[in-house]
């Protein structure tokens, strides 16, 4: 897919790896949307924009992706600004590493309010948008490796990731006859203020007894400094992630993943799979005349 002239919106785009797209994107020709509940990050990332020379590529937006009327308005100042969308990512979203015994009805309310449902909402704002103007588009929606392997003590966000990886795969079905291209986007560990979610937990959400924001590696491991030395050196920068996610559009990926290292936890986690269901060859044939697109 040839990306230059187009345009992307990406949510949470004022920090991390959503910058990072941000960059990637400005910086092979497309016009930007940076739209981000912060505004000490869309500060920085205005500057951080203007300093790599990008900045007359790109526009900046406060947008809470979980309020459905503002998402609204903000599509309209868009177009009103750039024009026709082609580029949806939906990417913000909160790293809440809490294990599902010890989370509250809040956490849990608010992890998937940003981490699933905003996804809805982008979709339901931007694609009869794209349909309407016929120039093709593509949607990327932010998971993470948690969307394909879990990790103990984290159970929140994997389960809110595992829906990202369900979501992209069911919707790149229904819009493939459209030539709409959808990815779902695992990356591994990528630099950014990820953990620093607590700052934007709004009063509807708020838990009885106030926690901080948890420190260091997610609960249920214990790594030495060697091992975190180690898993230091294989986390990327925003950077390096906004330019895999720029190739996986070109390429109209369904998965695009930046940590080979996981392998082996995907084969394992497969390789389960497969033992648990055993095989009937004749009863696969069957299915596969009644339900092709569930079979394959
Ligand atoms: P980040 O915290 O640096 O960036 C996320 C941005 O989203 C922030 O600027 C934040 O203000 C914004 N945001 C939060 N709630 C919002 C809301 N309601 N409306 C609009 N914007 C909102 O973190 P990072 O790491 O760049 O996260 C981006 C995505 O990548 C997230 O979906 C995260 O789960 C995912 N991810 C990150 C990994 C990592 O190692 N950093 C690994 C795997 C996935």
């Amino acid at each position: 897919k040839d990306v230059a002239g187009k345009t992307a919106f990406v949510t949470g785009g004022a920090s991390g790896i959503g910058l990072g797209m941000a960059k990637s994107f400005a910086g092979a020709g497309m016009k930007v949307a940076i739209a981000d509940i912060r505004e000490d990050h869309l500060d920085q990332a205005r500057a951080e924009m203007a300093d790599a020379g990008l900045a007359n590529n790109a526009i900046f937006l406060t947008l809470d992706v979980t309020d459905r009327d503002a998402y609204e308005e903000a599509a309209q100042q868009v177009e009103s600004a750039l024009g026709n969308l082609h580029v949806l990512c939906n990417n913000a979203g909160i790293g809440m590493a809490k294990s599902i015994g010890k989370a509250s009805y809040q956490d849990w309310d608010w992890a998937v309010d940003i981490n699933i449902n905003s996804l809805f909402n982008g979709v339901h704002t931007w694609l009869p948008r794209i349909r309407a103007h016929g120039e093709g588009g593509h949607v990327v929606n932010t998971a993470s490796m948690a969307g394909i392997l879990q990790y103990s003590g984290a159970g929140i966000y994997v389960a809110t990731k595992f829906a990202v990886v369900g979501f992209s795969e069911a919707l790149r079905a229904e819009l493939a006859p459209e030539g709409i291209g959808v990815s779902a986007f695992c990356p591994g560990g990528v630099r950014s203020n990820l953990r620093d979610y607590e700052a934007t937990r709004p009063g509807r959400f708020a838990n009885a007894q106030q926690e901080d924001a948890p420190s260091g590696p997610p609960p249920g491991f214990n790594f030495s400094e060697d091992d975190l030395a180690r898993l230091q050196s294989l986390t990327a920068s925003p950077e390096e992630a906004g330019e895999i996610v720029l190739q996986g559009i070109r390429d109209n990926a369904l998965y695009i993943f930046t940590a080979p290292e996981y392998r082996p936890g995907v084969q394992q986690r497969f390789d389960a799979v497969m033992r648990a269901m055993g095989e009937d060859a004749a009863r696969t044939r069957t299915a596969q005349d009644l339900i092709p697109g569930l079979v394959g």
